[in-house]
Formats: C-alpha cells, structure tokens, sequence
C-alpha cells in the first residue's frame, strides 16, 4: 500500500474557497441579487454532507443515548423569550465609526486589531507568522493597515493577555481598551463611538393585527424547555432523560464576514439533558472517564494565558475542574463525535466560559473550540450547564409547574410551625383584609412564625402585608403551633445540561481539516472526508461509454444502491484520471471501475481516494468489500488482505 504525504502542501484557503464554490458545496444566497451577508444556500455536495453529519449526530446521540427528539417551531411569540431573557440579553456589543457610521463589533475589532499588531511584531522580529493561521493573519493585516512595526514586550505581553480574556470583557470594558490602545476602524482609519448592546434576535409580528410580537428563534432550546411537561409525562414521569432537536436558527448577526463560521440562518443539533440537581452523576460516566482531552480552563484564561492541559475527563471531573459527571459525559460524547466525523483532534480542545462571558442562564460550560484558518479556535459545541433556570422562568411566568414529582422510599417526617385560625375572629376583625393579613403570616418563616408566636403570648402581635399595611393580631384570631408533617412525595425542578452544535461551523471546520492536494496536482484538492460524511461514497466510472458496458454499470448501481450505499456513476467523456481526480474534490472515498475485462471475466477494480491504491477482484468480492469499507466494517488494510494489487495497466480499446 502506498502512503500518502498530505502536508505536502501548506494549507491554501484560496484553493479550498475555489473547491467549494466550483463544485458547489456552498455560495452567497441571493448572489444574483447581490447577496446577503451571512445567508448561505448549500449545493448538491454541501447538502448531502450536512445530512450525513446530522445522520451520524442522530446515531451518535439520540439512538445511542435513548433521547427523545423533538421538531418544534422557529416562529415564537415574545412573551417566550421576555422569560427566557433573550429580549433583554441576547445581545453583542457593537461600535459605529465616527465617520462613515459602519458598524463593527466591539470585541470583534478589538482582535483583529491586536493580533494585526502582534503579527506585525512577529515580522520585524523576523519570526515566521503562524503557518495554519498565515492565510488569515495576512488577510487581518490588510484590514487593519498595520506594517511590520516591532513593540515593547511589554506591550506584547498586554495584547496577549487581553486576547487572552477578551470573551470576558463588558462593553464598556472593551470600550476603554479602545481608548487606551488607539484602536480605530481599520478599513476607515477613523476612531469609533462607544459600545452599545445590539439584540440579535431577528424581530417579526404574528398575525394580521400586528398586536402579536414575535421572534425567529436563535436557539431551538425553549421549544424543549416549553415542552418539559409532556416529555416528563412521556418518559413515565422519570428523570434523568434527554430531549434533541435538529433545526434552525437565526442571529441577526452584527458584521458576519466569516463564511460559515459566523451566519445570520444556520442549522443547530441541540440536547437538553434533563436532572435532578442533587444527582449529577451519569451512569455511563465510566465508558468515558479515561477519555483523554485537551482543556482549557477560566483560571488559566483570566490570569492572561492560554496554555491548555491534557487531563482525562475522569480526573477532571475528580479535581472539580469540569463541574459535574454529566457535563463531563457529554464533553466526552461530543470529543467522540467531533472525532468519528473527520475532525483532526490536534485542532481540537475544550474551553471553559470566563464568569463574564458565560450566558446568563449558565452555570458551568465547556466549548468545543476547533482550530481554523478563519476563526483560528472557534467554538463549534457550547456545552452548558443552564442549571433550573430555564424551566423556573418559563414556570413563574406561565404559573404552570415544571417539576419533577417523585415518590420517595420514605416519607419525609418533618416539624414545623403553622398558623391555625379563628376564620370568624379574624373576619370580624379586618373584614376585606382579611385575605392579605392571612397570606402575610403564611409567607413568613420558621423564625418570623415563632417570633409571632411569642408576641401573641405577650398579648397581641403586629404584621405587615404585602401591600405595607399594618395590623394588630391578637391570641383570640390565630394561634401558632408545631406540627408534625410526613411527606411521600419529593418536588424539585430539574437541572439542564446542553450540549448545542452548529452544524454550519463543524462543516466547514471539516472540509478544512480534509482538504489536501496531491504532489503531482497541486491545483486539484482533495477532500479526505471519512465515508461516514462523504456525500458519495462511491463513484462508478464504466472506461468506456460503449453499449456492451450498461448492464455492468446498472447491475453494480442497483446492488450498491440495494445495500444502502450511495454511488454515482461518471461515464463522462474524459480520462479515468481526469474523473477520479474530480471526485477526490467532491471526498468521494472510493471508486470502481469496470473495464473490458469486467465484461468478459466479471472483475472488477477498487480504488482508494487518498492512497490512490487500486485493488481487483471478482465483481462479487469487490462489492462485498466495498459496502463493508463504507459501512465502516473493514477497514482499508482488512481490505487490501481481501483483495490483490491491481497493477495493470488499464484495459484499452
Ligand atoms: P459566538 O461567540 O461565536 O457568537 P455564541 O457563543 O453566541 O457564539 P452559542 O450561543 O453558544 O454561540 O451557540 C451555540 C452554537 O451555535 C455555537 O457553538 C456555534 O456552533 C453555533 N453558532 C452560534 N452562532 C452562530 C453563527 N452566527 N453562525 C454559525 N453558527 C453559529
Ligand atoms: N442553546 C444554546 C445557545 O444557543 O447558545
């Protein structure tokens, strides 16, 4: 077998932009308009590897972990998310240029800026820019105008330390850094106005009215948290359990100049991992704990420093570092994932939220930041720990319960103080107050009951309603005892643990962990996604279009297309190598060829996208081996035992 030297080639974002679009993996939406910054419509290749990450996602999780999926709607009315705090707080900080009035946002034009300046320092330094990332650094340069222009190491140490927590910044924070470190609008050169919050959630009205405010959804989670009832129900009332949805979102994102990376419409897979508060732990935790992973912890981060450890999730866990099992369980899960799809794990890591930057419904959370050459470590996955907040809103606003009513061993015997009274006496007394002096006592505690108590014993007492009102209560109106009370029945609402995938970000993170080009065609790439995603994953190219071919050709459709297996058939009129090399740009993994030969003695050959190695066999075996390859049954190696080296030189006419 033969092996294959990918790094050959210093990664070219050009080249891989110039695949794309050629062959249709994704474009600007709307382009014969114009576009639209951030909209994106995905061709034939880029819809068929979104389906297969999504496919292996649902396997991943909702069949593997028993989940309960859910299809709920994008159009939500505002009340929802004035609950959920999204109309208050769903917002980034932006800053309008002085001049031309373009709108940036704050921390985005923060790191461009510095790191234009730190790679400016870099090459007065003579130091080479960072090679995955010098496609992107030359392109911030321009942005930002900064020349080779050598600074104090002191500075530098300042910019890398802010960098480092600039997640972690308010906007007024970020706004004094403008200040302090001259920072303007690169493309204008002018200075910028002060940070202001902008909500990215896309307003709309439902209804002719207008009378019904609404908002496209910019995360699929409350349509889980608003159906908490009827799953609980559908899960017999048991809790620890899951809910998953696959669906859109929409962020009306301030300056989305990143492709993918950052779109205004985009597909998300979320979980929402429902359990009791007082049990965190996951009963598969074992399976993962020895699970080895690259962290980055909120301490390293907020003392200005990036430096990542490896640590197992078991011993982070352990050491408190990842807060509980359960989190635990699902960063492991999503490290798996990431992984069975083609990403590169050395471009992988895990980040923890500074205190400032975590949501505001969040407790704990850990991203799944994958390196590229747009973002450089972009998160992918937020994996969250949203604690009961969700489901406490959604239930004071609404006065329905979301809780978990669950049937204890034991009944709980416990003591406590209650008010008994004279409905008669206290009627006659305050009359239409009667209700609010009666809640006031009841809303007091166990102290406030048994100070009560004692003042009654002196003679009368005082209280105060909700309202501020005052009253005299006297020993004849009420008196306060303690009780004895047993309870079969503990009542608590769940924690949520959420782990949330953008698909978009993950695809494009992919194509550019897979993309290659060989020695001898530079100018052609090649994609080597696993056969799990790969939109085809195998092409069947007949060597030459003449009639005495077609009933190979549909015999091998119709079986690979029997077993599952999605194949396509190239009988275009160019060379094999031609249509082999532009299926490598589509990450096709695998080929056969039927040739003279395959008709008169029924073989046939396979051929490996990323070795170029070609194997012959009977029609029959090479079938066989070639569903188990794409199942991921075999692997190449058991293949190759299976079958011999093609060496031939292919049959001619
Ligand atoms: P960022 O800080 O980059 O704006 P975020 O913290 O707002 O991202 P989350 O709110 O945690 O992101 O969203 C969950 C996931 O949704 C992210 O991990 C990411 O994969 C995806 N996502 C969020 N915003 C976008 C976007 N504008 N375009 C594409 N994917 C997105
Ligand atoms: N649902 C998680 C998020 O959108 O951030």
């Amino acid at each position: 077998m033969s092996t294959v030297n990918k790094t050959a080639h210093a990664f070219d974002k050009a080249r891989l932009d110039a695949l794309l679009n050629r062959r249709f993996f994704y474009a600007p939406a709307f382009e014969i308009y114009g576009g639209v910054a951030g909209l994106y419509d995905y061709g034939p290749p880029g819809s068929s590897l979104q389906a297969n990450i999504i496919s292996e996602w649902r396997r991943h999780f909702i069949v593997e972990e028993s989940m309960l999926e859910l299809d709920t709607t994008i159009m939500t009315p505002a009340p929802v998310f004035e609950s959920s705090g999204h109309v208050a707080r769903f917002a980034d900080w932006m800053v309008k240029d002085s001049g031309n009035g373009e709108v940036l946002r704050a921390d985005h034009l923060v790191k461009n800026v510095l790191e234009a300046r730190l790679e400016g320092d870099r090459e007065a330094r003579g130091a080479a820019p960072v090679a995955a990332a010098a496609d992107e650094k030359k392109k911030k340069k321009k942005q930002a105008k900064s020349t080779a222009v050598k600074l104090d190491d002191a500075v530098v140490a300042e910019y890398e330390s802010i960098l480092a927590q600039l997640d972690n910044y308010t906007g007024p924070e970020l706004g004094g850094l403008m200040r302090t470190h001259t920072i303007t609008n690169p493309s204008s050169g002018n200075p910028v106005g002060e940070p202001q919050q902008f909500n990215l959630m896309f307003a709309s009205s439902i209804g002719p009215t207008g009378q019904h405010p609404g908002f496209l959804r910019p995360e699929t989670a409350q349509g889980h948290f608003l159906n908490f009832s009827r799953l609980l129900e559908f899960n017999n009332g048991r809790v620890p359990f899951a809910s998953a949805q696959v669906g859109r979102a929409f962020r009306n994102e301030i300056s989305p100049r990143a492709g993918l990376i950052r779109v205004r419409e985009f597909t998300m897979a979320e979980i929402e991992h429902f359990v009791d508060p007082l049990d965190k732990s996951h009963p598969r935790f074992a399976e993962v704990a020895d699970v080895e992973l690259v962290l980055l912890d909120k301490y390293v981060q907020a003392a200005g420093q990036s430096t990542t450890r490896v640590m197992t999730v078991g011993a982070a866990v352990a050491d408190g570092v990842i807060a509980n099992e359960t989190l635990g369980y699902f960063v492991a899960r999503i490290y798996a994932f990431l992984l069975h799809i083609g990403i590169d794990p050395a471009r992988l890591r895990f980040r923890q939220h500074m205190a400032n930057e975590m949501a505001h419904y969040a407790a704990d959370c850990w991203d799944a930041e994958i390196q590229n050459s747009v973002g450089g470590w972009t998160e992918c996955v937020g994996c969250a720990d949203r604690a009961a907040y969700d489901l406490s809103v959604h239930a004071a606003a609404t006065k329905q319960s979301l809780v978990v009513r669950e049937a204890l061993k034991e009944p709980v015997v416990e003591e406590r103080a209650v008010a008994e009274w004279d409905k008669k006496a206290l009627g006659k007394a305050f009359k239409g107050d009667a209700g609010a002096v009666t809640s006031a006592v009841e809303a007091l505690d166990e102290a406030g009951l048994m100070r009560l108590k004692g003042e009654l014993a002196q003679g009368s007492a005082t209280i105060k309603t909700a309202a501020g009102k005052e009253f005299t209560l006297e020993p004849t109106m009420l008196a306060i005892e303690r009780k004895t009370f047993k309870t079969f029945v503990r009542e608590y609402v769940p924690n949520v643990i959420e782990p949330s995938f953008g698909v978009g970000r993950i695809l494009y993170c992919l194509l550019e962990h897979s993309f290659w080009s060989r020695e001898q065609d530079v100018d052609r790439g090649v994609l080597s996604l696993p056969a799990v995603v790969a939109p085809t994953k195998v092409l069947i190219v007949p060597l030459s279009a003449r009639a005495e071919f077609d009933p190979l050709v549909k015999e091998v459709s119709l079986r690979l297309r029997k077993a599952g297996v999605h194949a396509r058939v190239d009988d275009s009129n160019t060379s094999i190598g031609k249509r082999y090399s532009r299926n490598d740009e589509l990450g096709t993994p695998f080929g056969v060829t039927l040739d003279f030969a395959s008709v008169q003695n029924r073989t046939m050959t396979l051929r490996e996208r990323d070795t170029m190695d070609q194997r012959i066999g009977a029609i029959d075996d090479v079938l066989g081996a070639v569903v188990a390859l794409v199942q991921g049954a075999i692997t190449w190696e058991e293949a190759c035992a299976r079958l011999p080296r093609y060496d031939g030189v292919q049959a001619v006419e």
